[in-house]
């Protein structure tokens, strides 16, 4: 499954997740864009150790023209994007309904939602140019587990796998879109929560396997959607979770 001489855009790869999967895309040959508000320099120096070329964008995934920029430095830098992973995404910090502010709903759907519109509108063309691609999107295991105190979030990740599947139907067959559903993942993110040990424990108790996910456990299955092999796939919401959420 080489990714070799393929682009792969990774929204937040500076840290968490996004730089698991984008080492992991690399290490099977990709060369990597990362668009982060965070700097992307330990990224893109791990990635350039691996033999590959690595940019760090700076760009806010929910403005329509820092987007609009990063796509531009993308292409002059590394050519046209043949991956997007759309990974960026704000941590819900558990909020009654009564409490849920418009602003904070706001705020939550304009980075974990309305950006993944503006990436994969800027960056499929690229990938028709190339006449090949693959859209990546994090959803999560709340939008079938729905837990209390993220009606927000929730909302905001149901809408990402509305997206993977009106995209999957309109940008294929050459390129695909499916979506990813982590459970808890132990990231900077997630601990910035505040999370209790009681809601860590519930999880890991609710799992097959007994222990929280880590990022590198998502990379190999986004290696794998990212492959030719994979072409097959697509418009699907996969469940990583170590077998909390059993179906679709
Ligand atoms: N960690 C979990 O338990 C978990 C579970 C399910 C889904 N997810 C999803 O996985 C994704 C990554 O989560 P994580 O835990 O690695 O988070 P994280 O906070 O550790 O990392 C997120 C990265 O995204 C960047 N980012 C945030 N807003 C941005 C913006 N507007 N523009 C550009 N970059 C921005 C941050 O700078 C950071 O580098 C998110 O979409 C999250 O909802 C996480």
């Amino acid at each position: 499954m080489s990714l070799e001489g393929k682009v792969a855009v990774v929204t937040g790869g500076a840290r968490g997740i996004g730089r698991a999967l984008a080492e992991g895309l690399a290490a099977a040959g990709a060369d990597i864009a990362s668009l982060d508000l965070t700097d992307s320099a330990e990224l893109v120096a791990s990635v350039t150790a691996m033999g590959r070329r690595a940019v760090g964008v700076p760009t806010d995934v929910s403005s329509p023209e820092s987007v609009a920029a990063a796509a531009v430095a993308v292409e002059a830098e590394l050519g046209p994007a043949h991956i997007l992973v759309n990974n960026a995404g704000l941590h819900p910090h558990q909020t009654s309904f009564a409490d849920t502010s418009w602003e904070l709903w706001s705020k939550t759907m304009r980075v974990n939602l309305d950006a993944m519109f503006l990436t994969s509108k800027a960056f499929y063309t690229q990938m028709n140019a190339n006449g090949w691609g693959r859209i990546i999107n994090m959803s999560s295991s709340v939008v079938n587990v729905a837990p209390l105190g993220g009606v927000h979030y929730i909302a905001s990740k149901a809408g990402v796998l509305g997206l993977t599947r009106a995209l999957a139907r309109e940008l294929g067959p050459h390129i695909t879109a499916n979506a990813l559903a982590p459970s808890l993942v132990d990231t900077p993110g997630l601990s910035e929560t505040g999370i209790s040990q009681e809601v860590y424990d519930a999880v890991v108790g609710a799992q097959v396997l007994q222990e929280l996910t880590t990022a590198k456990d998502l990379a190999g299955l986004v290696v794998f959607l990212c492959s030719h092999e994979a072409r097959f796939f697509t418009g699907q919401h996969l469940h990583i979770d170590g077998g909390m959420v059993f179906g679709d």
